[in-house]
């Protein structure tokens, strides 16, 4: 590692700040991050991008395919930038107006966010504007950013001692220490995702390595649609997939988490396996239920229990697949995904995988089998993409030759597709400008929803909210196709009616008679009547 640090690439930060103020204790932690960079970082350059020119996005601002001056020259900026770090004050438990709209204006097709390395860091109230990271980490799944873990920093600006001065200058030493390491380890990460340092370990390997991949389920229920999708997921790599073992690691025997259980620094055996298990692969498919929006009990049980120190979880890649009801699941991946902040697992952002398990046409057969074909592609778009990464953050460099022509958001028109798919030929490759690559901005646009299973007929077996077969809410089993059979017999049986009508009013004779002279009861006699 020596002569590689020896030699190390000069890479370029983009300082965003989510404030506009003046005194901004935000831009303060970015003026002292530049400070901190210049005296004692090496390779490593920061530089500060002003958004405050930037529009409210409004489209019909983006004229003849260009957008205004202000916004070109924003979006080129962060273009030629290697990587991100952004200051992101919380505004009402989220990213500021200002800072989402820089971001929303970069992401127009093409999305210059793609693929490039970030930071988050924020000054605020009580915890120190830190649930701003998490709504902007999982912002930055869509833009296709990706995050570092680790550390991360937030710092109450408004606790005694005084962190910042009248100007809005980071004071703090201990907090100018943790800014330190945030910049080491995103300059880390971004050499480590960039195709030059994989050149420079020289590590690049003629045959692919293979890579073991853990497959986790969060359901128990033997019949589960998501363990379906990762049997589903074996055979497709078994089949089509060269370099790559997924092997099912089955979770249902391990104990429900009580440190108690934990005697003399060891864990009950079954958990000490399933731990080193965990260590011994590269990456992880989970296959994650959605039970009440987040994760399963079983899921959190397990990842709980490899956290323990140490944890075994860290420093790999993964990828989520879930199939369930109207999201399909989808839910359950931003829950998955934040706790995989703390326990240090580099989530693939793209293809996402959510089906909707209970449309029509049948996904599943009786006994869980997937057998929708094109979720079976969506699948193996996972699983070239989850190698790919795997192999990237191995720092492995390979020609993936097999990876699919999956869409990615940033390459969306045709004229532009054979400059926008390097990184589908060579998964190391960016777009930058010097790719060839044109700046301007796209026809047409991917959306995630082209990434799930769209199927809209609603026959088929669904089960209150919690779309499970074997789910009753209060006993009350909702089946379509036996409300479907009720409609069409209602419908049968007014014609009926109006049939019988029909003819009775045919027998009436003097019908006028009958029905004008009397009131409403009388009328119904003075038929029958008129009948006899
Ligand atoms: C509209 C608004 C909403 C805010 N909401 C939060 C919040 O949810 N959590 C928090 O810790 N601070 C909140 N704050 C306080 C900010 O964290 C504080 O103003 C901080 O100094 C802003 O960063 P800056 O100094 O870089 O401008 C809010 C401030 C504003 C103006």
């Amino acid at each position: 590692m020596e002569a590689i640090s020896a030699a190390k690439p000069i890479i370029k930060v983009a300082a965003i700040c989510g404030s506009l103020r003046k005194g901004s204790y935000n831009r303060g932690l970015l003026r002292a991050a530049s400070q901190i960079c210049q005296e004692s970082i090496s390779g490593m350059q920061i530089e500060y991008i002003d958004i405050s020119p930037l529009p409210m996005l409004d489209t019909d601002l983006e004229v003849g395919g260009k957008f205004p001056p202000v916004v070109e020259a924003f979006r080129q900026k962060i273009l030629e930038a290697d990587s991100i770090i952004f200051a992101s004050p919380e505004y009402n438990y989220s990213v500021t107006a200002p800072l989402k709209n820089a971001v929303d204006w970069a992401s127009r097709p093409p999305n210059v966010w793609a693929d490039k390395p970030a930071a988050i860091i924020s000054a605020g109230g009580g915890f120190g504007g830190s649930r701003s990271h998490y709504h902007l980490r999982q912002i930055g799944v869509f833009l296709d950013l990706h995050f570092i873990n680790k550390p991360e920093f937030y710092l109450n600006a408004f606790q005694p001692p005084a962190k910042f001065d009248s100007e809005g200058n980071l004071i703090d030493e201990s907090a100018k220490e943790k800014l330190k390491q945030v910049l080491l380890s995103l300059q880390a990460f971004t050499l480590r995702l960039q195709e030059r340092e994989r050149v420079t370990m020289g590590a690049v390997s003629a045959a692919k390595p293979i890579i073991k991949v853990a497959a986790i389920c969060g359901s128990l229920r033997k019949g589960s649609y998501n363990r379906g999708l990762l049997r589903a997921a074996s055979e497709i790599c078994q089949e089509s997939i060269s370099g790559m073992q997924i092997e099912y690691v089955d979770i249902s025997p391990l104990p429900m988490l009580n440190t108690d259980l934990e005697v003399d620094g060891k864990f009950p055996a079954v958990v000490e396996t399933f731990r080193q298990k965990i260590l011994e692969f590269d990456s992880f498919l989970f296959a994650s239920p959605e039970y009440n929006y987040s994760v399963t009990g079983p899921l959190k049980n397990v990842i709980d229990w490899a956290s323990r120190a140490p944890n075994v979880w860290a420093d790999k890649a993964a990828a989520i697949v879930s199939a369930g009801g109207s999201f399909g699941g989808g839910r359950s991946q931003y829950h998955l995904r934040q706790i995989g902040v703390y326990l240090d697992l580099h989530f693939i952002n793209k293809p996402e995988f959510f089906l909707k398990a209970f449309e029509s046409p049948a996904k599943f057969d009786d006994d869980g089998n997937l057998l929708d074909e094109s979720a079976k592609d969506n699948l193996k778009e996972i699983l070239l993409a989850l190698q790919a990464f795997t192999l990237r953050l191995q720092g492995c460099n390979f020609n993936v030759s097999t990876i699919s022509k999956f869409p990615r958001q940033s390459g969306s028109v045709s004229e532009e597709r054979a400059a926008l798919t390097p990184f589908t030929k060579d998964i190391g490759q960016r777009f930058h400008a010097s790719a060839g690559y044109k700046l301007g901005r796209t026809s047409g646009s991917y959306d995630w929803h082209d990434l799930e299973t769209c199927n809209c007929n609603n026959e088929g077996r669904v089960i209150s909210q919690f779309q499970d077969k074997n789910f009753k809410l209060k006993d009350r089993i909702y089946n379509y196709k036996a409300r479907a059979r009720m409609y069409k017999m209602a419908l049968v049986a007014s014609w009926v009616f109006f049939l019988i009508v029909f003819i009775l009013s045919y027998w009436v004779k003097d019908v006028g008679n009958a029905c004008c002279r009397r009131n409403m009861f009388g009328k119904s006699l003075d038929l029958w009547e008129a009948y006899s």
